[in-house]
């Protein structure tokens, strides 16, 4: 089955279209301190208010609780796609009460509002099918059709997500065809060397799929807080780092498992350890196999990548065809421990073919350490999203619109 796209909805002009984003944003104090999915939505908002389509975008923001919360209101991400669009975005107060149907209403042809978080609503994501579709049916109101193009939130199934689309005519924006695109070369015969980073902190956030890409790539690199569960596993002492120790037997399964297929498994060689987690605690660098040797002995805590295990990633990463990356080296936003995840991200800018950035911590990374996006093949807007996708599991957000991998 393939993907309805965009054009299967023939001409939206003067219809009400709701266009499901991903606009979940990190915010500090209000602001926005990385706008790349709200920057990411434009394509999709752009051609359908060329085409005179009456815009209504959703979305949601943070985890809260089905009730509204100031904290996460998507009124400044209004403003933010105002200033992008270069033109007024009205903002609703409510998702589907009056203040949202009185900014659906006044729309002319070529406007767009935005309404309040889907998340303030407890049928947005709620796990009874009943519940959900009775949500999905107060949303359908407001529109005559759906582009559903938050690629961030396809692997939920979700009211907004997944149920409404069954509800009104629907199909994939512009922004969930491109990831695809991409995404499918990383899939289907990706160019070689393969090179797969993965860092953040948990393992465990990671099973799936490294059991998934064993198999398929030739080299995997594993930094972040999850690389103190595998030198555990090869038998070293980790002090106060990370540890998953109730992961450690599926990761001496993942090791035998990359030696038996020929998987070259590039761990770290050397870390930075640090006394605690602050910006101005004593560090020092340590070799893998004597993390605990340092002055701070076992109270040690693991916060980067070393040095040399740094030039070594970046040495296999510009020796790749095609590279995925997904979860930083370290602890970046304090600047003694982000020198991993810098020299990870310049590896990818150097690389010739396809380099690809999987998702939230790792593209707001880069950004924050200075690196322009068109510097890389692609920067995924979806963090479990694409994990997801490499995982081959079932993505309720796309098979509603056709898709099937
Ligand atoms: C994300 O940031 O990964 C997406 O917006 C999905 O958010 P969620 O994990 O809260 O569902």
């Amino acid at each position: 089955m393939t993907l309805r796209t965009l054009a299967s909805l023939g001409s939206l002009a003067g219809k009400r279209v709701i266009v499901r984003c991903d606009l979940n944003v990190p915010l500090k104090d209000g602001v926005i301190t990385d706008d790349g999915r709200v920057r990411a939505s434009l394509p999709t908002l752009n051609a359908l208010l060329h085409q005179g389509a009456r815009v209504v975008v959703c979305s949601h923001l943070g985890r809260p609780d089905g009730a509204p919360d100031p904290k996460y209101s998507l009124a400044p991400v209004a403003q933010r796609l105002s200033e992008l669009l270069g033109a007024p975005v009205a903002f609703a107060r409510d998702t589907v009460g009056p203040s949202a149907h009185e900014a659906v209403d006044a729309l002319a042809d070529g406007d767009i509002a935005v309404i309040e978080n889907l998340r303030f609503n407890p049928g947005e994501t709620a796990k009874d099918d009943s519940e959900r579709q009775a949500f999905a049916r107060e949303l359908a109101v407001l529109g005559d059709a759906l582009v559903s193009d938050g690629f961030g939130v396809v692997h939920r199934k979700q009211a907004s997500v997944y149920d409404l689309a069954e509800i009104l005519p629907s199909a994939a924006g512009l922004l969930i065809e491109k990831e695809l695109e991409v995404l499918d070369r990383l899939t289907e015969n990706p160019q070689r060397p393969y090179t797969v980073v993965l860092g953040g902190s948990k393992v465990s956030d990671k099973l799936g799929v490294i059991e998934h890409l064993l198999p398929r790539v030739d080299r995997l690199l594993v930094g972040g807080g999850m690389m103190f569960t595998f030198l555990k596993a090869e038998g070293h002492e980790v002090g106060k780092s990370l540890l998953e120790e109730d992961q450690l037997d599926r990761v001496r399964g993942y090791i035998a498992t990359a030696k038996e297929r020929g998987v070259e498994l590039v761990l770290p060689t050397d870390a930075v350890v640090a006394a605690s987690f602050s910006a101005d605690a004593e560090h020092v660098v340590a070799d893998a196999d004597a993390l605990e040797d340092t002055p701070f002995g076992a109270e040690g805590l693991g916060l980067d990548i070393g040095p040399r295990t740094s030039a070594r990633f970046a040495e296999v990463i510009r020796g790749s065809e095609t590279v995925f990356w997904n979860g930083p080296m370290g602890v970046f936003e304090l600047a003694p421990f982000a020198a991993g995840t810098k020299a990870v991200a310049q590896a990818l800018t150097e690389v010739a073919g396809l380099s690809v950035v999987g998702g939230g911590d790792s593209a707001a990374a880069v950004r924050q350490l200075g690196f322009a996006d068109d510097r890389f093949g692609h920067i995924s807007t979806g963090g479990g999203a694409s994990l997801e996708f490499l995982e081959g599991k079932r993505l309720p957000g796309l098979e509603v619109l056709g898709w099937s991998q």
